[in-house]
């Protein structure tokens, strides 16, 4: 067990990539705050299997979009779980629309979840932390469109390039008290949040013509590597951000 008496908390995580972390922490030894924004009943599902596993699970209703919600999220998994070890800014979500006719509440609501959430919810981690003298590990849910274009996705495509910096940064400035940064660029995962690709059959092959592996990821791709980024094995790796893309980043065919 690669995490064994670590507390970990994972934003977003009653379904999909974040659901799929907390499932694997767990297996690995963690104990788990479960965030979640909508759906109670997912929220507890998954806390049932993480405490069925022998491992003890809390579960915070928390918007991270919200100042305010975020250092509440942080301070009631604290308090439930002891100190946090690992924090896992996975919560995002997308809005499809041109360029031009992007709305501010648009903006507001891309960035207020991808970008704003994962910086005030790190900042309320890493607070406690530097006033407890204690280390620890984050590790951000970014996307291949933290360097890949997507027309359509402007505002998802700031916030993930966002992230990247933030991820650099924080390793640089954060490093003197020994906690690691890095970031994870998934590709096509099979979730909620593309199910309109992945499940229409044109749609589908066109993505899979890019990708080089030749499938769709699983939330259990993106797990492994965020298993061992915030484990002892990955003690000397900071700032950078690990692709999990079959390929897809870095192929071109004419
Ligand atoms: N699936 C992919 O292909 C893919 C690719 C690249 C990056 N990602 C990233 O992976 C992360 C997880 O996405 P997913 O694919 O599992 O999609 P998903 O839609 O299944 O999960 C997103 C999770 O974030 C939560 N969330 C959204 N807004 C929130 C808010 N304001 N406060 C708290 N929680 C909130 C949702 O409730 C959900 O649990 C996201 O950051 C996403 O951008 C996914």
């Amino acid at each position: 067990m690669r995490l064994k008496g670590k507390t970990a908390l994972i934003t977003g995580s009653s379904r999909g990539i974040g659901r799929e972390i907390a499932l694997r922490f767990a297996r690995e030894g963690a104990d788990v705050a479960v965030n979640y924004n909508g759906s109670v009943e997912a929220a507890e599902a998954v806390a049932g299997t993480i405490r069925a596993e022998g491992r003890r699970a809390v579960v915070v209703q928390a918007d991270v979009g919200r100042t305010d919600e975020c250092e509440k999220l942080v301070a009631e998994a604290w308090q439930a779980l002891g100190p946090i070890d690992i924090l896992v800014n996975n919560a995002g979500m997308e809005i499809r629309a041109p360029f031009v006719e992007v709305t501010e509440a648009d903006f507001d609501a891309v960035l207020g979840t991808n970008l704003k959430g994962t910086f005030f919810t790190t900042q309320a981690v890493v607070r406690r932390w530097l006033k407890g003298e204690r280390a620890g590990r984050i590790v951000n849910i970014s996307s291949v469109h933290e360097e890949l274009s997507f027309p359509g996705h402007a505002t998802y495509c700031a916030a993930k390039g966002a992230i990247r910096m933030l991820t650099r940064d924080l390793a640089a400035e954060l490093g003197g008290h020994g906690i690691t940064v890095n970031a994870i660029a998934p590709g096509a995962i099979a979730t909620d949040i593309n199910r309109d690709v992945t499940e229409d059959p044109r749609a589908r092959a066109g993505l899979l013509a890019r990708i080089p592996l030749k499938r769709i990821g699983t939330p259990a791709d993106v797990a492994g590597i965020a298993v061992l980024l915030a484990s002892d094995d990955a003690a000397y790796v900071t700032g950078s951000t690990y692709f999990v893309d079959g390929g897809m980043t870095w192929f071109h065919e004419e």
